[in-house]
């Protein structure tokens, strides 16, 4: 495994490989990886020749009070996983570089982006797409892998993967939960013990509105009603948002019929968590 922290030389390496026809996984990262990571690592390595992962914590997708310079980062733990992966490359730039000080592009899915996560984060999506859209430069991946617990980021990019035409197939794969449902995220390392109990009351109520639809409820407020009344037992708990919406357009869905997006954010302590669940019927 290499690790290649200058740009010019991982694009370089890049346009080598795609020029004797070696398909490149690539798994974007901001590091401290997790059992989430992993599967996205272990997808690309089983479907592709070369695997790259990039570890950037990206500055320009936090907003000003948000947890930026907290942000948890270990490197040494991340590279160890990779190796343990057999990933080819590990990509971490530095910022400098990757923005310098006249930087002045941005990239931006307007309409998808200012839903769900976009009302209460406003920049955050167009700092998501614009460090894709300079990793996907640099990398030029054959296909690249993301989460479903970012349902709205992977949609996002797909989205912007289609409009830009990008050669690049975008993978989104299942949430990875511990044991008692949390949906893994970096961010899970701020909270308490008592903040983490209180949590898992997130995926709970996803999972009891799924069963409130199989028994027959479809209607999208009811739903949101019964979520939020459940997830407001648990003081700890802060919401942000509850919505049903349509997967492909994020327009609220007043009577789920085929399929609906069921998605959360809330705040818990100093971490903010999101978490969704698919409902196809
Ligand atoms: O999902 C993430 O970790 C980040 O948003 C990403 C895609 C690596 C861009 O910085």
């Amino acid at each position: 495994m290499k690790l290649i922290t200058d740009v010019k030389k991982m694009q370089s390496i890049c346009n080598d490989l795609r020029s004797t026809k070696k398909t490149i996984g690539f798994v974007p990262t901001m590091g401290a990886l997790h059992q989430g990571h992993i599967t996205l690592i272990e997808a690309a390595r089983q479907n592709n020749d070369i695997v790259i992962v990039s570890i950037f914590v990206n500055p320009i997708q936090f907003g000003p009070k948000e947890d930026f310079a907290q942000y948890p980062r270990n490197l040494k733990a991340d590279l160890e996983i990779c190796e343990r992966l057999r990933v080819d490359f590990v990509f971490h730039p530095e910022e400098r570089d990757m923005y310098p000080k006249d930087f002045d592009t941005f990239v931006e899915v307007p309409q998808f982006s200012k839903k769900l996560c976009g009302r209460f984060r406003p920049s955050h999506f167009r700092g998501v797409t614009t460090i894709v859209v300079k990793l996907f430069n640099i990398i030029k991946p054959s296909i690249a892998y993301f989460g479903q617990k970012d349902y709205q980021q992977a949609l996002i990019i797909q989205k912007m993967v289609r409009d830009l035409n990008y050669d690049i197939r975008i993978e989104m794969l299942p949430i990875v939960r511990d044991s008692k449902g949390l949906a893994l995220s970096s961010r899970n390392q701020y909270l308490s013990e008592d903040e983490y109990k209180a949590s898992l009351n997130l995926s709970q109520s996803l999972n009891q509105a799924k069963d409130l639809i199989n028994n027959g409820e479809l209607d999208g407020l009811k739903i949101i009603e019964y979520i939020i009344t459940h997830i407001k037992k648990e003081p700890l708990i802060k919401i942000e948002y509850v919505e049903v919406c349509d997967p492909k357009t994020l327009m609220p869905i007043k009577k789920i019929e085929d399929e609906a997006l069921i998605a959360i954010a809330a705040r818990v302590g100093r971490a903010r968590l999101i978490d969704n669940i698919l409902i196809r019927r």
